[in-house]
């Protein structure tokens, strides 16, 4: 009783919980679902962009990307690591990812058709990444928190990154603009998506505000991004596909329209465009990779040997 009454008040203050301490299991297991279905995200994330790697337009925007999907793994390896002192093991987180049994954003299951589609998932995606994982960096573990702020400070430069190929395309030719603007038309409505589903519907949103795992609802972060982006926007000279957006001066905010929220069901229960692609890839990776875990492992084993007797 002790124990809870402390967990609740360092809650309470604002304070940081720590591996070390006491914790209710249903914190714990929410918290290993929600970065274990993060750090899938971040290493699923790679397979869309990573798409286009071998075919950049240039040395610079290879240079670049590769620079952007190689911070994906680390994000994904701060998590795990985060994850792992929650008690949880990574083998097995990976294998509940690779057998359908974990989730990550149903945002990768789109496909990148065209070279501006890292440009704007550079401005949308991981721009509605920023808008959900800022409020993250003051969460109430402590580890996630804390893999959280240098997550962020990588997500900014790849959302400038995103932005800056963009100005450039929207300077070129006007089969250039063309091809950022349907690239836009694609993916801001699966970027609305990202946020998840409205509050009202959101089954876990109150538990995970109770416990400051969670910082701000669905709803919330996905107006902060829409005003957030409706000026870049503007600046960037495209136009964002939908009929209700506009701003409305009492609320100080932008309206804008709902999201297909039955194709957004429909892609977090495995039937979008790319999630059996993007599961068997990873699945494949995974298996490819098994000589690399097993020589980690001897090597690891020799050592503690030589160590032993040195
Ligand atoms: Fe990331
Ligand atoms: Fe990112």
């Amino acid at each position: 009783m002790d124990l809870e009454a402390e967990f609740e008040r360092t809650v309470a203050a604002g304070q940081r919980v720590e591996p070390r301490d006491w914790m209710p299991d249903g914190y714990r297991k929410t918290l290993i679902r929600q970065i274990a279905q993060h750090a899938h995200s971040e290493i699923i994330g790679m397979q869309p962009e990573g798409n286009w790697i071998s075919r950049a337009p240039s040395l610079r925007r290879k240079a670049i990307l590769l620079a952007k999907v190689q911070d994906e793994a680390g994000h994904g390896l701060y998590l795990y690591a985060a994850t792992e002192t929650l008690g949880a093991d990574r083998g097995d987180l990976t294998e509940k990812l690779v057998s359908g049994r974990q989730k990550y954003s149903s945002i990768f299951n789109y496909p990148t058709l065209s070279y501006a589609d890292v440009g704007v998932i550079g401005w949308l995606v991981d721009g509605a990444a920023i808008c959900n994982q800022v409020p993250l960096c003051r969460t109430s573990y402590g580890p996630y928190a804390r893999a959280m702020i240098r997550i962020c400070k990588e997500e900014s430069f790849h959302q400038r990154q995103g932005y800056e190929l963009l100005m450039t395309m929207m300077g070129g030719t006007d089969a250039q603009r063309a091809m950022v603007q349907e690239s836009v038309d694609r993916f801001w409505w699966p970027s609305l998506m990202m946020f998840g589903p409205p509050d009202a519907e959101s089954a876990n949103t109150e538990r995970s505000m109770a416990w400051r795992i969670k910082r701000n609802t669905n709803d919330e972060l996905r107006q902060k991004f829409v005003d957030m982006t409706v000026p870049q926007a503007e600046k960037l000279g495209v136009t964002l596909p939908d009929p209700a957006l506009k701003w409305n001066p009492e609320r100080g905010h932008h309206d804008f329209g709902q999201p297909d929220w039955d194709e957004f069901w429909q892609v977090v229960g495995g039937n979008g465009p790319a999630n059996k692609q993007r599961v068997e890839h990873r699945r494949r990776a995974h298996e490819d990779g098994e000589w690399v875990r097993a020589a980690a492992e001897a090597h690891a084993a020799k050592r503690a040997v030589r160590e032993d007797v040195a």
